[in-house]
């Protein structure tokens, strides 16, 4: 293509992708569908590959595709990013109101209600429209260019409706659902679990890595304008529209508020609406309307005189540590759990609490018979926030870890580099189970009616002693479980022969594959395609895939060679569990042949000998005319002989006539 073709539709492109992501993200009106908006990105991502000089700074590739960092450059903020004073009750809101009166010398003060957002502080600045640079708030004065990462948000605009040149500043937040799938993964994958989502977004825009900050559910909302060269607002009001009008989110929930009562009022409405929010917020804002008002009443050395941040009561409780027990986990993390005196938390009863770890014990101090305070956030487990040591009275015990497994009493260990003990008996019964719920559990195969209770009756009955063996379940075997009656024995059967439909990447992630999480899994079944492809997959093209690092890698290749597996495998596939991706990424299953020698033995059902031979050269492979152990794969036909054998003497992966048309229709 011509340069100045791919200069036209590149600025075309530019264009529309900007506007649909408007309506998706900042809107939430989609108004193409995603694979529609899929392919423009894919279109554009390809023009600029082969152009890579006509890449712009406002180009939507900035918010996949960022170079990682070794550290933040420190940003000076022009104008200091202030904290706020806070209030935490009525009274104090009152005195602020009544400060603001006298200050102003006004009776009745107008006022902005928002929402505070339970995020990071950042500052945006535009120039002549376009974002140049974000940081955080750091100390107030200096804080850390973190625009790469900021450029990943996808409600953040590059372009602004308007060539203005100024300061935006808003919050970045993780919304809960973002948060909870995001710890769901990391716990499957073995890894260390944020406490709430502040924390979680805080890690997340401090990664130095943006592909990795391009992984997590990250948004934004703004709500201030510093330095701007328009004279198009003069209140708080007119800046909420005005940055509306720009391109920005702005949080819907903001209010206009004359007088004291309609403060508390709103403070109220907030609090009541606030568990059903997407997000976590944790108070409101009440913000001087005018800008005149907002100068006259000017700022202490920490805050401004003209708002009050209106704190809501935290979802905490005190209770009583009753026991410490241990769990056993699918993947053999023995984590140990705090049985706590029942507590009425934002509207749940919490019996357990999860310690997560020895260390995290040891570091909180935490003994059996501690008064401790325990924090609830969304639909998290709830956690231990801190031991109140002044109500120890002696009677408290020091809680050890279990040296041996309590379900299958082996021995524990912890392996190199994790802070959690484990099991390393894959027949513990307690693994078994959980894999067992792993397997039916919703985003895996999803087979409902087997939960927690039902999958340990069947293994305990002998009748599912590993996931290959639920599709064999017979209508007269279930009937003679415990409180299991007719329906449900056909309810159970319908959903697992449903089960067996699901495409690949579900039958990835239910399999438990040790750090393959729902995302690995998508990924894996999109490139491979089939099954058969992804076991026999060599550790080279494993992580040459974007996000497949050398620890999945290992741990799939670990798995896949165990003969426990082998007969897993051999068991759903004989059930007819699906084993395809049916939409699978055509252009990355594209995988280079090269350096790959393949023989071709027997006779194929589509295609000639030949043909075959030049589709595989044709991606750089090579096609020998015997079995060595240098050869990587063999095409086995019908009626292969002897080549065969040797092939699997030698252990070389033998794939069939549709595992190669699988891997050269990419
Ligand atoms: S205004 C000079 N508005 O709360 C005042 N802050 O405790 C600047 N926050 O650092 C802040 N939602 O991170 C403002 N609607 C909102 C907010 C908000 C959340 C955070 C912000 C700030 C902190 C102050």
């Amino acid at each position: 293509m011509e340069k100045e073709v791919a200069t036209r539709r590149l600025a075309e492109l530019r264009e529309l992708i900007a506007e649909h992501n408007y309506y998706y993200h900042v809107l939430d009106a989609p108004r193409i569908s995603d694979t529609q908006f899929d392919l423009l990105m894919k279109e554009l991502l390809e023009l600029e590959a082969l152009f890579p000089e006509l890449v712009t700074d406002d180009s939507p590739s900035r918010r996949i595709v960022g170079a990682p960092l070794t550290s933040f450059a420190e940003v000076q903020h022009v104008v200091p990013m202030l904290s706020l004073e806070n209030a935490f009750s009525e009274g104090e809101l009152a005195a602020f109101y009544r400060r603001l009166q006298k200050n102003l010398g006004i009776e009745r003060v107008t006022l902005v209600g928002e929402p505070k957002i339970d995020g990071l502080a950042v500052s945006l600045y535009y120039e002549e429209g376009k974002f140049v640079r974000g940081a955080t708030r750091g100390d107030g004065y200096r804080g850390e260019d973190i625009t790469d990462n900021l450029c990943t948000i996808w409600s953040l605009p590059l372009r602004l409706r308007d060539r203005i040149t100024a300061e935006v500043r808003g919050e970045v937040y993780m919304p809960r659902q973002g948060f909870e799938r995001l710890n769901r993964e990391r716990e499957q994958e073995g890894l260390s679990l944020f406490a709430n989502p502040r924390n979680a977004a805080a890690g997340s825009l401090r990664q130095l890595d943006p592909a990795v900050a391009a992984q997590r559910p990250l948004d934004l909302f703004v709500y201030s304008l510093v330095n701007f060269n328009s004279a198009r607002g003069n209140s708080q009001w007119e800046i909420l529209s005005l940055l509306k009008e720009l391109g920005f989110k702005v949080n819907e929930h903001v209010s206009l508020l004359t007088g004291l009562a309609e403060a508390l009022n709103f403070y109220k409405n907030m609090n009541e609406m606030r568990p059903a929010l997407p997000y976590e917020i944790d108070g409101v804002v009440f913000k001087v309307n005018e800008l005149a008002y907002q100068q006259k009443a000017g700022f202490t050395s920490r805050a401004p005189r003209w708002a009050v941040a209106y704190k809501f009561t935290a979802e905490e409780g005190i209770t009583r540590i009753r026991d410490i027990t241990v769990n056993v986990g699918r993947t053999g993390a023995i984590t140990p759990l705090a049985e706590l005196e029942p507590l009425l938390l934002s509207g749940s009863v919490i019996k357990r609490a999860s310690l997560h770890n020895e260390g995290i014990i040891r570091e909180k101090d935490v003994m059996i018979g501690d008064t401790v305070v325990v924090h609830k956030a969304g639909e998290v487990i709830p956690e231990i926030v801190r031991v109140l040591k002044e109500e120890r009275r002696g009677g408290e015990r020091p809680f050890t870890m279990p040296d041996h497994c309590p379900s299958c009493r082996k021995e524990v260990y912890r392996l190199p580099g994790e802070a959690a003990l484990r099991c390393l008996n894959p027949a513990c019964p307690a693994q078994v189970v959980e894999r067992i719920i792993h397997f039916a559990s919703r985003g895996a195969m999803d087979i409902s009616g087997l939960g927690e209770s039902l999958a340990a009756q069947l293994y305990h009955a002998r009748l599912v002693n590993d996931v290959g063996d639920l599709y064999t379940l017979t209508a007269e075997e279930l009937a003679g479980l415990e409180r299991m009656g007719e329906k449900s024995a056909t309810n159970l059967l319908g959903s697992l022969e449903r089960s067996k439909k699901n495409p690949l990447h579900r039958l990835i992630y239910a399999l438990g594959i040790r750090f393959v999480g729902e995302r690995a899994a998508r990924l894996l079944a999109a490139h491979f395609g089939r099954l058969p492809l992804l076991a026999a997959a060599a550790y080279e093209e494993l992580v040459a895939l974007k996000e497949i690092g050398p620890q999945i890698a290992l741990s799939l290749q670990d798995f896949f060679r165990q003969e426990e597996t082998k007969k897993i495998l051999l068991k759903l596939e004989r059930a007819g569990v699906n084993f395809q991706e049916e939409q699978h990424d055509r252009g990355r299953l594209r995988m280079d042949l090269a350096g790959k020698s393949f023989v071709l033995t027997g006779t194929l059902q589509h295609f000639t000998r030949e043909q075959a031979r030049e589709m595989i050269e044709g991606r750089g492979g090579k096609v020998l005319s015997s079995v060595s152990k240098n050869v990587d794969y063999l095409i086995a036909g019908e009626k292969a002989g002897s080549k065969l054998e040797k092939a699997l003497d030698l252990g070389i992966t033998v794939l069939g006539e549709e595992d190669l048309t699988a891997l050269l229709d990419g």
